[in-house]
């Protein structure tokens, strides 16, 4: 799968992820042979940059960030398609010199009017770019195909999540319009699917008769870093489970869809979306935190209230926990626990299928109270892979039962390296394959949800603290204990 003849224009390229993600990833890209010879390589940012002086910062972040070693013979062909456009992007002038740009490529480069524009931009700057876009003449789909990137949040509520859309749909068809989830570039996502449906094993028990919950977890142990004016006011519920984990939910939970073809996909995780809810009482049934000073290792860091940029008084939360019922019949009676931090003890994510307990234990000595508790678990990452824990005899004893694993480890398995989630969307985009991409109606459903939530709050006080280096509030240990449950320490 090779991309054809196209351009990739970056807005906001000189942003962080930009330089640490997207274009690395770009290289990748041309490094593996994937894009084709010519490939334009546009990036627009309110810098005075040539384009030779754009080409050096992208081979600096290239030298830096990309997977694949750098390769002076990759390197000279994707050096001949880069340029750089300045401005700002309320300016006229931005655009006109995008377009003479563009068109350029188009007949020297022979990009033949395919053009991919990214919004590696905040959310409120993507209408006025796709208003330039369209002014300009960008955005006519007759001679060549044009697609958008968005990157999350897409909104912050249900509401400007519509507004949003509105002001992109207004020049784009909904098919070229592609949601970026990182999450769901990741290989060990995709591979949800494949051990659910390529294998016989799993599904016979992947439902309310033998799962007791489901917990979804995603902990990071770095704190909002030189990222103050992004997260605050935003915090972790909208960061990361308004998408990744709700994603996560969804493919962990869907039924088979008819194909792999992107609106199969998406019909069953709208279903899914669409049955979920929360608990009445959400004082009990949701958590939040923020972090507070505490050893992580081995270093004394700063509370999240300590942090540059962050007001003293904020009440952004840096961990989320929230209860997901499922009415559906394959799910009924399973609470999905899914939960989102930073400052934790170790990076971790991980989707993890608890089962019930054997229905009759005749054994007598029960030293451990883990005796028949029995876990799927999925590992996104690190260490990525599959491990199911059950509990087997220990050697030399009468009958005592001990919770041992068996592993399926990536590193262990393939000897092909995992590709960086961006590398894939990003030739998903050129090549226009959108299964990898959520919908709009599921950016919907995905607020619905979260709405009375976040609603709710907001009428709270301030979040509980916890220290950093540990495994978040007291609320979010009793939101189990109340279930009978108790958090994996992954
Ligand atoms: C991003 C969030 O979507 O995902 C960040 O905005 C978070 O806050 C990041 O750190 C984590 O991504 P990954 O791929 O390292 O798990």
């Amino acid at each position: 799968r090779i991309a054809g003849p196209c351009a990739l224009v970056f807005f906001g390229v000189s942003g962080d992820l930009s330089r640490k993600k997207l274009l690395p990833a770009v290289y990748d890209l041309a490094n593996r042979g994937l894009l084709p010879p010519g490939f334009g390589l546009v990036g627009v940012a309110r810098r005075d940059y040539t384009d030779a002086q754009f080409a050096e910062i992208v081979k600096q972040d290239v030298r830096e960030n990309a997977r694949t070693p750098f390769r002076e013979e990759t390197w000279k062909q994707l050096v001949t398609g880069i340029r750089f456009v300045w401005g700002d992007f309320d300016d006229e002038g931005t655009f006109k010199r995008l377009r003479s740009t563009l068109d350029e490529l188009d007949n020297r480069q022979g990009a033949d009017g395919n053009h991919a524009f990214y919004l590696s931009v905040p959310p409120r700057m993507f209408e006025v770019v796709v208003d330039q876009l369209e002014k300009f003449g960008m955005v006519d789909q007759s001679q060549g195909w044009k697609r958008v990137v968005i990157e999350k949040p897409f909104g912050h509520d249900l509401a400007s999540a519509k507004d949003l859309y509105r002001a992109v749909s207004k020049a784009f068809p909904p098919e070229s319009v592609f949601r970026i989830d990182h999450y769901l570039g990741k290989e060990t996502v995709q591979n949800l699917l494949a051990l659910r449906f390529a294998n016989q094993m799993f599904e016979p028990i992947w439902n309310n008769n033998y799962v007791g919950h489901v917990q979804i977890t995603m902990a990071e142990d770095i704190g909002i870093g030189g990222r103050a004016g992004y997260y605050d006011g935003i915090g972790a519920a909208r960061d990361v489970i308004q998408n990744h984990l709700l994603q996560l939910m969804a493919l962990t939970a869907m039924e088979e869809p008819n194909s792999f073809e992107a609106n199969q996909i998406s019909i069953e995780k709208q279903k899914i979306l669409a049955a979920a809810t929360t608990p009445r009482n959400l004082d009990i049934h949701t958590a939040r935190g923020q972090y507070a000073e505490g050893w992580q290792g081995g270093q004394l860091v700063p509370g999240y209230l300590q942090e540059k940029g962050i007001p003293a008084d904020s009440h952004t939360e840096t961990y989320a926990a929230i209860r997901v019922d499922l009415g559906t019949r394959r799910w009924a009676g399973v609470p999905f626990y899914l939960r989102a931090a930073k400052r934790m003890p170790r990076r971790v994510t991980e989707v993890a299928l608890v089962f019930k307990r054997a229905p009759h234990l005749p054994f007598t000595n029960t030293e451990t109270s883990e005796l028949g508790t029995n876990a799927l678990v999925m590992r996104i990452q690190p260490n990525e892979g599959v491990s199911m824990h059950f509990g087997a005899k220990a050697p030399a004893t009468a009958m005592e039962i001990r919770q041992v694993s068996m592993d399926f480890a990536y590193a262990d398995s393939f000897n092909e390296s995992i590709p960086e989630a961006y590398e894939r969307l990003i030739l998903d985009v050129l090549l226009g394959e959108p299964p990898l991409f959520p919908r709009q109606e599921e950016v919907e459903l995905s607020w619905q949800l979260l709405d009375p939530v976040l609603q709710h709050w907001a009428e709270q006080g301030p979040p509980e603290q916890y220290a950093s280096g540990t495994w978040g509030p007291n609320s979010g240990i009793d939101m189990l204990k109340h279930d009978g449950f108790t958090w994996r320490r992954p």
